[in-house]
């Protein structure tokens, strides 16, 4: 594939570049298992439901640097393709994302990079998930190498909707029926509307069960 023959030359600084991602991964993946593990502790509660994380393809980081007219190389992938090092955070509740926003923000040795609220604004499709870019220091035995992780937030129903959306587009190659993008916009308003009963419902079991252990 082009990818291989792209960083054949630079095989082995691809590969150092590919073990600086895994490496960022591994860090924030752990840093996410420990406050999951911190909530549970004092709160009996669990914010995450699952963590999934992902290293992109050759093929993709070229296809992205092409698409954004860039040439493919290990420098302008560094700088501009910032999903390298991807992870999915799933939550049952809206309340939740931002929970683990807030947490992640706070964490000494990230630097969050940016935020993008699609829940507050969704996109175009209907898409929702809270993306932060955060950067995270990787400590080698010469030197230190921040390195950036793409992180999503979103809750099982957004990731539901999510994952449909991203296979019907690869199928019809960005060009859905008009009547398919309509129903999936449609789709991801039920999303929202059982994001917020579903939170409604689990307060209003938390508060009865309250009430029941006072009388
Ligand atoms: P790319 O979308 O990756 O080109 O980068 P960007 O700078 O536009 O960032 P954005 O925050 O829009 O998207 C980053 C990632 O979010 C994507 O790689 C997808 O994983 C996911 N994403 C964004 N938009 C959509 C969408 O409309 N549908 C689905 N299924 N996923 C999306
Ligand atoms: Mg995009």
């Amino acid at each position: 594939m082009q990818a291989e023959e792209v960083f054949q030359d630079n095989a082995e600084s691809w590969e150092t570049l590919i073990f600086l991602y895994n490496s960022a991964l591994k860090e924030v993946g752990t840093k996410l298992e420990i406050l999951n593990d911190e909530f549970v502790h004092i709160h009996r509660y669990n914010p995450i439901e699952y963590i999934k994380s992902r290293i992109k393809s050759p093929e993709s980081i070229c296809k992205k640097l092409k698409r954004n007219g860039r040439d493919t190389s290990l420098e302008n992938m560094v700088q501009y393709i910032n999903d390298i090092a991807g992870i999915r955070i799933v939550c049952s509740f809206t309340s939740d994302i931002y929970r683990m926003a807030e947490m992640i923000g706070k964490q000494n040795d990230l630097t969050v990079i940016s935020v993008k609220d699609y829940i507050k604004h969704p996109k175009e499709s209907g898409y929702k998930s809270y993306h932060m870019l955060v950067s995270v220091p990787i400590f080698l035995s010469d030197r230190v190498v921040d390195t950036k992780v793409e992180i999503q937030i979103r809750t099982i129903a957004m990731d539901f909707w999510a994952s449909l959306e991203h296979k019907i587009y690869y199928k019809f190659e960005g060009n859905a029926p008009e009547y398919i993008s309509r129903d999936l916009k449609e789709c991801s308003e039920i999303v929202s509307m059982m994001d917020a009963k579903m939170l409604q419902l689990n307060q209003a079991i938390l508060e009865a069960k309250a009430k029941q252990e006072m009388d």
